[in-house]
């Protein structure tokens, strides 16, 4: 049994959004096998095979703000309040939508795709499940970004929808960290950047990436466990790799 949220009190419950990709559902498998966890929510569109004892399911689509309030409310059924929240949906390639090498291959509806999935989404979900944070003891609200939505770090160019999809979740990120700094000061709210990580997402893109930088995802979210255990509210806005390191804007 794993005893990763030493900073966290001691009865721990958790909500996992994307429990059925790779990393949401390392995410539930470790949050599950921690000593502090009492309880895991896992939230995806097909729910079936990932109930356990101590892990509960409910549907969700992020893609539908009825759905992500209908989720919400039924998570309070469960528990009035949550420790921590994981947000680890996101596409990056999809039916119409794969990673532009070009200006030339912008697509308004592929644009559309990214950022509906992985800013808006996470967003609406943000709006409807910041108040199921505890405010008596330190909670943590995060999202999956990637170091690729990094402005700042952009010298390679290309994977435009994406890139940009994920710089507009950490710019809503840093805005939801100020509002929620002055309504619940015991809340973080972060971005991570889980490393290339062996899952559907990456499969096509994993060709040139070395075998020691291509991660499990219980690695990676061992790792990001660790990360959000030593977060502080200083650290609330930024967006951080698996390693601790914060990741430029
Ligand atoms: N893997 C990497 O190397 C890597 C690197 C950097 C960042 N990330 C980020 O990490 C996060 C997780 O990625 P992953 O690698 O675990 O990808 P994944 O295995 O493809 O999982 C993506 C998850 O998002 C869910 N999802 C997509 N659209 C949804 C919707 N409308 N409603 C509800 N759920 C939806 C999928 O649900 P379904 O199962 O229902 O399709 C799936 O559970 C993403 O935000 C990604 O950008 C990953």
């Amino acid at each position: 049994m794993g005893n990763l949220l030493t900073s966290f009190a001691p009865q721990v419950h958790a909500i996992v959004i994307g429990a059925t990709g790779g990393l949401g559902r390392a995410f539930v498998n470790t949050l599950a096998d921690d000593e502090r966890v009492l309880s895991v929510l896992a939230l995806s569109r097909v729910t079936a095979g990932l109930a356990s004892d101590c892990v509960k399911t409910i549907a969700i689509d992020i893609e539908d703000e009825a759905s992500i309030e209908a989720a919400a409310r039924s998570a309070v059924d469960h528990e009035p309040t949550y420790q921590l929240v994981i947000v680890a949906t996101g596409v990056l390639h999809a039916a119409g939508l794969s990673p532009e090498k070009s200006w030339k291959a912008l697509s308004a509806d592929a644009l559309a795709t990214a950022y509906r999935i992985n800013t808006i989404g996470p967003a609406l979900v943000a709006k409807h499940f910041l108040p199921l944070l505890d405010t008596k003891s330190k909670s943590v609200f995060a999202c999956l970004s990637a170091r690729v939505g990094s402005i700042e770090d952009n010298s390679l160019g290309g994977w435009h929808a994406y890139r940009s999809s994920k710089a507009g979740l950490n710019m809503i990120l840093r805005t939801l960290s100020v509002e929620l700094a002055r309504r619940n000061p015991e809340s973080i709210c972060v971005g991570l950047h889980p490393g290339t990580v062996d899952t559907p997402l990456s499969k096509p893109f994993q060709t040139s990436v070395p075998s020691d930088k291509l991660f499990t995802p219980a690695y990676s979210v061992n790792r990001l466990i660790s990360v959000i255990n030593g977060l502080t509210s200083v650290d609330s806005g930024q967006t951080y790799a698996w390693d601790g390191q914060r990741i430029p804007f």
